[in-house]
C-alpha cells in the first residue's frame, strides 16, 4: 500500500493542513522595521506596518492563525509595557484588525511579563531565597491587564504563558468583567523549563537577567506533574491548551490527547527552529521534507493545530 503517491495518500491517517498552523510575529516599534534575529533565520522583528504585510500574506497562505509577542519600547520592572492601552502588542492588534485580509486570521495574543519586564521574568520580583522570587499573586493581576487590554485592543484568544498558578481563573474573571466574556483562553498548561527557548529570548530580548525560570516552569522530567497543570488549567476555565516544547515532549502531547478532550496545540519552540535552519544551512538535512515532517510528528502525536516559525514555509509546501 505505499506503491504510489495516490495509494498512500489514500491510507493516510494524519492530515497537515495550513489551517492547522499558526505563525508568531514580534511586533517592535518603528516604521518599516524588519531585522532579522540572528540565531532565527527568516524570522524578523517587525514594526506594526511590517507585521500588517506578513499577516496579509499569512492569510493568503491559508494560516489558521498569528501569535503576537511585543518588543515594548521602554522595560520596567512592572512590565508595564504588557497592558498598556496602547502597547505594542495592542497597536499591532488594532492595525491587524484595520486590515481586511488581515483580520481574517485568528489572532493570538500572548500574555506574559518577560518581554516588558527589565529583569527577564515572567512575574513580579521580589526579595526571596535566592535573593529574588517571583511573585506569584500579584503577578496574576498583571496578567489579567495585560490579557483585558489585548482583547479590547482585538485579540481573537489570549494565550497565558507565564505559569503562575491560578493565571487562568483570574483572566478570565476579569475577562467577563470587563465585557470580554466572548475571548476564549488557550492556556500554556504545560510549559516546560527547556533549552529550547533560547533563540526566542533573543528574538523577544526576554532574557532573564539574573537566575532562571525553573522555579516557575516545569521540569523537564515530569509528565504526570504536566497532565495535572492541564488539569488545573482546564479547571480554572481554559479553552483550549498549548503544550511546549513539541519536539522532545511528544509523549507529553499524545498523553494531553488521551486525556481530555478540549481542543489543543503544540508550539515548536525556536530552539526546535534554529537546530532544523543550522542543519539545512549545512546541507544536512532536506529542507522540505523535514519541515513537513517535523510538523506532522506534532499532529499525530495528537495535537489539532502547530505554532511553528515554519507557518508559511510549510504552507507553501502543502499547497
Ligand atoms: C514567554 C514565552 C516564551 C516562549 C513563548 N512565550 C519564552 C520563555 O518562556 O522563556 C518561547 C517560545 C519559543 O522559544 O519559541 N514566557
Amino acid at each position: 500500500m505505499r506503491r504510489s503517491e495516490s495509494l498512500r495518500a489514500l491510507v493516510r491517517e494524519t492530515v497537515l493542513e495550513p489551517g492547522d498552523l499558526i505563525y508568531p510575529l514580534f511586533i517592535c516599534p518603528g516604521e518599516g522595521v524588519r531585522r532579522e534575529i540572528g540565531s532565527m533565520p527568516g524570522v524578523f522583528n517587525l514594526s506594526v506596518d511590517e507585521a500588517v504585510r506578513e499577516a496579509e500574506e499569512a492569510a493568503k497562505l491559508g494560516l489558521g492563525g498569528l501569535l503576537l509577542f511585543g518588543l515594548p519600547a521602554t522595560k520596567d520592572e512592572q512590565g508595564t509595557g504588557a497592558w498598556e492601552e496602547n502597547g505594542i502588542v495592542q497597536q499591532g492588534l488594532r492595525a491587524l484588525k484595520a486590515s481586511a485580509a488581515a483580520k481574517k486570521l485568528v489572532l493570538i495574543g500572548d500574555v506574559c511579563l518577560c518581554e516588558y519586564t527589565s529583569h527577564g521574568h515572567c512575574g513580579v520580583i521580589v526579595e526571596g531565597r535566592d535573593g529574588w522570587d517571583v511573585d506569584n499573586d500579584p503577578t496574576l493581576e498583571l496578567l489579567a491587564r495585560t490579557a483585558v487590554s489585548q482583547a479590547k485592543a482585538g485579540a481573537d484568544v489570549v494565550a497565558p504563558s507565564d505559569m503562575m498558578d491560578g493565571r487562568v481563573a483570574t483572566i478570565r474573571r476579569a475577562l467577563d468583567t470587563a465585557g470580554c466574556a466572548n475571548t476564549p483562553i488557550l492556556s500554556y498548561a504545560s510549559k516546560f523549563a527547556s533549552a529550547f527557548y533560547g533563540p526566542f529570548r533573543e528574538a523577544a530580548d526576554s532574557a532573564p537577567q539574573f537566575g532562571d525560570r525553573k522555579t516557575y516552569q516545569m521540569d523537564g522530567a515530569n509528565l504526570r506533574e504536566a497532565m495535572r497543570e492541564i488539569d488545573l488549567d482546564l479547571g480554572e476555565g481554559a479553552d483550549m491548551i498549548l503544550m511546549k516544547p513539541a519536539m522532545p515532549y511528544l509523549d507529553v502531547i499524545r498523553a494531553a490527547r488521551e486525556r481530555v478532550d478540549v481542543p489543543m496545540g503544540a508550539y515548536q519552540v525556536s530552539g526546535e527552529y534554529s537546530m532544523l535552519q543550522a542543519a539545512f544551512a549545512k546541507g544536512w538535512l532536506d529542507r522540505d521534507r523535514a519541515i513537513l515532517e517535523s510538523l506532522m510528528g506534532i499532529r499525530r502525536a495528537g495535537a489539532d493545530f502547530a505554532v511553528t516559525y515554519f507557518a508559511k514555509n510549510a504552507a507553501m509546501l502543502l499547497a
